[in-house]
């Protein structure tokens, strides 16, 4: 059964006949649940988020949803709401959740018949983000958490600067990454002690996998 959600800001409203929740909007939509797997990719800036994610599309023909690279993709563009977030991501800080969530929202939506489940990859990075996802998307099905100490993460994404062109892909910029990262995650992974699956990710790209292997058969073939 769809649920309902107001469109302004994008509470579930269920059967009130206004937005009681927060802002007494009337507009409504109507949205069907998402009933596939629904995978967060967490760890550090570096910790191999992306290049397991790869292996993971793969092997499940998972959808592979990076926020990373749809604010990359929306600053690229040139739209305004682009312009704004090039400085903040410069910074290495968190851009507005809102603009994420809606982000993901979207790019779910669009590929919610044809995918067999979602990695949301470098998300929620703050306490508020994944309460915010779970009350207005989805439960998480499964959270795995990429664990590498700041000296591989920074050694990993300044050798990997060498070849990206990444705008905060440069020395400085990773302190703030790792600052901003540092500050929040112990937080955000206390949140759902039942679902976190944490590997350790000082390992080879080979063996990480397996272990990751190990998590999702469990969910596929449930
Ligand atoms: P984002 O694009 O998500 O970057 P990140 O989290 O900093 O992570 P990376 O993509 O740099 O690394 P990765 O973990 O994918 O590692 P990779 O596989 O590439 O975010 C960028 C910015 O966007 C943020 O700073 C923020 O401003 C904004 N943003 C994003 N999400 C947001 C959100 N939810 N809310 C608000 N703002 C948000 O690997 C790195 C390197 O290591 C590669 O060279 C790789 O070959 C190598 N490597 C990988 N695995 C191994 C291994 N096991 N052994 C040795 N080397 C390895």
């Amino acid at each position: 059964m769809s649920k309902i959600y107001c469109k302004r800001c994008k509470e579930a409203v269920e059967n009130h006949p206004a937005c009681s929740v927060l802002c007494a909007s009337r507009a409504r939509e109507d949205r069907a649940p998402i009933n596939k797997p629904i995978v967060w990719v967490l760890g550090g800036p570096g910790s191999g988020k992306g290049t397991q994610c790869d292996k993971i599309i793969a092997k499940y023909g998972f959808t592979h949803l990076s926020s990373g690279d749809l604010l990359r993709a929306e600053v690229k563009s040139g739209s305004e709401r682009g312009k704004s977030l090039t400085a903040i991501m410069e910074r290495g800080e968190l851009v507005p959740n809102e603009l994420v969530l809606d982000l993901l929202r979207d790019a779910i939506e669009a590929k919610i018949a044809e995918s067999n489940g979602f990695l949301i990859d470098g998300y929620p990075r703050e306490k508020s983000q994944g309460e915010a996802f779970e009350k207005t998307i989805a439960p998480a099905t499964v959270i795995i958490y990429f664990e590498a100490t700041g000296e591989t993460l920074t050694k990993r994404l300044l050798g990997r600067a060498v070849s990206s062109g990444r705008a905060d892909d440069n020395e400085e910029t990773i302190k703030l990454r790792l600052k901003t990262f540092f500050n929040n995650n112990e937080v955000v992974l206390a949140q759902y002690p039942d679902k976190l699956k944490r590997i350790d990710a000082e390992r080879s790209v080979d063996d990480i996998f397996a272990e990751v292997v190990s998590i999702l058969d469990a969910i596929v073939k449930a």
